[in-house]
């Protein structure tokens, strides 16, 4: 029987991940099923102990369990403990070990397929919930000049920062404001344009607009939100107006997934052939 897989979530209906998993085993000749698991909101730990029960290898985990995943996973990787979540679940060795893709995954979007280098960048990430938290790691190890958190709750933002001054490579390269400081305050980091702005608040979920403002994009600026649809997000429409280059977060959801499968089965897909089928079916 084929090596079992699946991506639970509440709900679960409209997740891609299926369709993104069977397009890599394909391609790399690997023999496995994976299916969507809807859990019921108070049932996470229940769904997975059934999963492991009948011989599931792994699963994604999505909305709204992954902070659950990361509280019942038995042992955790760096990148999932730091970013508080877990994505991606392997069950190995009567194990239930936790990992996070979605930052390596944010990051390769960018970095390979984007061909926007990080290093040496002004980055600006908005919000400071679970999305952002998770890219901080991923986005300090491609050497960034800094990166800042702006959020809506500024507390929140001094706390995530506070939380990674210890990962930077150098003092101010993590640093935290409120909307109203971005360009602001000359001499600090919040000072001018950056040359990354990435959307992690959930503004676009409800079609807002997170009030970030357009001096915050410098002139071909890679303005990136972790959100995707057939429509741009007000975010990205503001970006785009104001110079900046727009990207949603297709290519991350991909690249996630390429992490997670490369985790369970040791072989890395190609990921331009299936982004580009996606792509075309939004
Ligand atoms: P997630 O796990 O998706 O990050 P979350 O933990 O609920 O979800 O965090 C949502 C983030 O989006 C927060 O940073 C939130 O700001 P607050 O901390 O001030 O609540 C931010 N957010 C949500 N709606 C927003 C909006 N309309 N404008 C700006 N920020 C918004």
């Amino acid at each position: 029987m084929s090596d079992r897989y699946c991506v639970i979530g509440n709900p679960i209906a409209h997740s891609k991940s299926p369709e993104i998993h069977v397009a890599f085993a394909r391609q790399t000749g690997q023999d496995l099923a994976y299916e969507r698991c809807l859990a019921p909101i108070d049932g996470f730990a229940d769904t997975v102990r059934g999963l492991i029960e009948q011989g599931y290898r792994g699963a994604n985990v999505t909305v709204p369990f992954k902070l659950e995943a990361f509280a019942l996973a038995t042992r955790l990787r760096e990148r999932a403990r730091v970013a508080g979540a877990v994505n991606t679940l392997v069950f190995e060795d009567g194990e239930i070990v936790g990992d996070n893709t979605d930052g390596p995954g944010l990051v390769a979007d960018i970095v390979q397929n984007a061909g926007v280098p990080l290093a040496g960048k002004r980055v600006l990430l908005l919000g400071a919930g679970g999305a952002a938290r998770g890219v901080i790691l991923p986005i300090l190890q491609h050497g960034p000049a800094s990166i800042v958190m702006a959020n809506r709750t500024r507390a929140t933002a001094d706390a995530l920062a506070a939380q990674f001054a210890g990962h930077a490579a150098h003092a101010g390269q993590v640093a935290a404001c409120g909307f109203e400081d971005i360009g602001g305050q000359v001499g600090s980091q919040v000072e001018g344009a950056f040359d990354v702005v990435i959307n992690a608040t959930s503004a676009s979920l409800s079609n807002a607009l997170p009030p970030v403002p357009a001096a915050a994009f410098r002139e071909g600026a890679l303005a990136f939100d972790m959100m995707y649809g057939k429509a741009l997000s007000p975010f990205m429409e503001f970006a785009a107006q104001h110079g900046a280059i727009a990207r949603d977060g297709l290519g991350m959801l991909v690249e996630q997934a390429a992490e997670a499968f490369a985790l369970w089965r040791g072989v890395r897909p190609a990921t331009g052939d299936v982004l580009a089928t996606l792509r075309s079916r939004l």
